[in-house]
């Protein structure tokens, strides 16, 4: 949950005084080795201001890996664990580049920063009035990084700062801009909880797509909603960044590609990203197994594309109920397992032809079959030195294992 901050905590930490006084706690190690004694340091030094700047410390530690640009961001708990990664968000904000775009549930501003650097003007709004002095601060024309000097924020009052973010307090449900892109983003927590119902969510999902029905309209949603229950006409995007499904985003059919209903986005920190959308081609083969394994990215796999993919890089399925994919070639930045062999699945034959080939480190993927593997693992029991990867899936009826070099 984290400490509670109040406005007043919001001006003070975004006043002079109160950059000083973080940069001055942003020297002290904050371990939990050193937390009494820090504490006791920033309490003789700023009274009771010490929680609320050894808080904003911490946050801004834990932000940087997700919030590119957040060095200076004022932060809470739970706005950070809901913020959208900027990769994420840098990467819808070009799909909407030179729109004026409104985001309805603006928190803090992490979606806002990246908008702002693409769009000519952006609006901001939310209930909550902490958070929106937040986002004020957070957009402000420092902080915004490097090259971003057009991009200003007001506070949530008239402000000569103003240039194209505007920020107020308002309802997502009782639509307060028009002739706008609106994005929205609705808390997963409700009661405390997380919450997979989309009428849970705050604002409930199928009010805010009332509210916006005709209106080009992109919503941010979990990646574990059921999209194909929802009666959406535009187009769902799921996407995942270094490894991990992120979000489904439904787009409003005006913001859709033409002819596309799904589409995965895969980001990647290191290298940039890609797309593949079900208006390509999904006409693969039937062949047995070729050389390598590959397990399809996340996105591919829960936006429904596995066929898809497989066709854009020449693969084929193990099996047509499985996401698993094989072939020839391995797609380049694809981790692939090397086939060494395939036999049924028998535990007993399994371990020792595992001791056999002298299996050290063992890696189980497991799929369309009831496996736990660390359970396997442990009686298989690999004492061996050389790393080996078991996929083990249903191809047909039969449990298969594929032994396969571990990459
Ligand atoms: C998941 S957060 C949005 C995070 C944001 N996209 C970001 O990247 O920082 C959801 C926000 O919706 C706000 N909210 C909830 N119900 C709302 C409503 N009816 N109108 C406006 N904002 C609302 C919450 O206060 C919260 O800040």
């Amino acid at each position: 949950m984290g400490y509670r901050f109040t406005r007043d905590d919001v001006g003070y930490l975004g006043s002079a005084i109160g950059g000083d006084a973080l940069a001055e706690v942003g020297q002290l190690e904050l371990t939990t080795a050193t937390h009494l004694r820090d504490l006791e340091r920033v309490r003789r030094a700023h009274g009771d201001r010490a929680a609320a700047l050894i808080e904003t410390v911490r946050l801004r530690r834990r932000a940087a890996a997700k919030l590119l640009d957040a060095g200076q961001w004022l932060l809470t708990d739970d706005a950070l664990q809901q913020a959208t990664p900027t990769l994420v968000a840098r990467q819808r904000a070009a799909r909407l580049a030179g729109r004026t775009v409104h985001d309805v549930t603006c928190s803090i501003g992490a979606e806002l920063a990246e908008l702002a650097r693409v769009c000519p003007a952006v609006l901001g709004s939310d209930l909550d009035e902490v958070r929106l002095a937040i986002a004020a601060h957070n957009l402000g024309p420092r902080r915004l990084g490097a090259g971003e000097r057009s991009a200003r924020a007001t506070a949530t009052g008239p402000s000569e700062e103003t240039r194209n973010v505007l920020l107020a307090r308002a309802d997502a449900l009782r639509p307060s801009s028009r002739d706008t892109v609106v994005i929205a983003d609705p808390a997963r927590r409700a009661d405390g909880r997380r919450t997979h119902d989309p009428a849970k969510l705050q604002p409930p999902l199928p009010d805010l797509l009332a509210a916006y029905a005709g209106r080009d309209l992109a919503v941010k949603c979990a990646p574990g909603l059921d999209f194909d229950r929802l009666d959406w006409s535009g187009e769902v995007e799921v996407v995942s960044l270094d490894g991990s499904v992120r979000e489904a985003c439904l787009w409003s059919s005006g913001l859709a590609e033409r002819g596309v209903r799904r589409r995965a986005t895969v980001l990647s920190s290191e290298v940039g990203g890609w797309s593949i959308t079900d208006a390509e081609s999904d006409d693969i083969e039937e062949r047995a197994p070729g050389q390598w394994i590959i397990d399809p990215d996340g996105a591919v796999v829960r936006a429904g594309l596995v066929r898809h993919y497989a066709a854009k890089h020449g693969l084929w399925q193990l099996d047509p109920r499985i996401a698993y994919l094989t072939g020839d070639t391995v797609p380049e930045g694809v981790r692939g397992f090397r086939i060494l062999d395939r036999m049924d699945f028998r535990e007993k034959a399994l371990r020792a032809e595992l001791h056999r080939r002298d299996c050290g480190p063992l890696e189980i993927l497991a799929r369309g079959v009831d496996i736990d593997p660390d359970a396997l693992r442990a009686r298989l029991k690999p004492r061996g030195t050389r790393p080996h990867t078991l996929v083990i899936t249903r191809i047909g009826r039969a449990a298969t294992v594929f032994l396969c070099a571990t990459p």
